[in-house]
């Protein structure tokens, strides 16, 4: 699927498990410039932990790949665009990220890579949890493995 549409998957896998799925936020229209807003456990389905925003990547440039054990993320093209490709463990899945009222909730135990990213673009990541490198899964054999226990 590749989409900026909300025709998302179901809110969950076959599996039992939330997925990835496309979540539209509130879009204040207004002549002096338009607004949107994310609250916490309002329009993303955990508690804001952490935001960070990845910016200024060199033309080309992709954003490696990982899953996180505890970690749920929310995913905005606040300018610019660029693709987050998930896998659940069942095959890859590419949305589309162009609108900055538009977000990608991807759940933990989701393996997932960013790429394509537009000249100028800002992507911005609400988390769910502090930072921690012991959350991270960066061997691809080992997620598999994780996702099937
Ligand atoms: P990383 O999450 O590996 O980026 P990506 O997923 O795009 O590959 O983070 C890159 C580096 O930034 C890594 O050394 C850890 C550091 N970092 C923090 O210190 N705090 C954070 O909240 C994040 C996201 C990264």
């Amino acid at each position: 699927m590749d989409n900026t549409s909300l025709t998302s998957p179901a809110a969950t896998h076959d599996n039992g498990r939330p997925q990835p799925r496309l979540v539209e936020l509130p879009k204040v229209n207004d002549p002096r410039g338009n607004l949107t807003f994310i609250e916490s456990e309002q329009h993303v389905p955990f508690t804001v932990k952490r935001n960070y925003w990845i910016y200024d990547v060199p033309s080309g440039m992709w954003r490696d790949g990982h899953a996180f054990k505890d970690q749920h993320e929310f995913i905005v093209a606040l300018s610019g665009s660029f693709d987050v490709v998930v896998n659940m463990g069942d095959g890859e899945r590419t949305f589309h990220l162009a609108r900055p009222q538009i977000g990608l909730y991807v759940p933990n135990m989701t393996w997932r890579y960013m790429d394509n990213f537009s000249t100028n673009s800002v992507a911005l990541v609400l988390s769910s949890t502090m930072y921690d490198d012991a959350d991270y899964i960066t061997d691809m054999d080992e997620f598999k493995r994780l996702i099937n226990e």
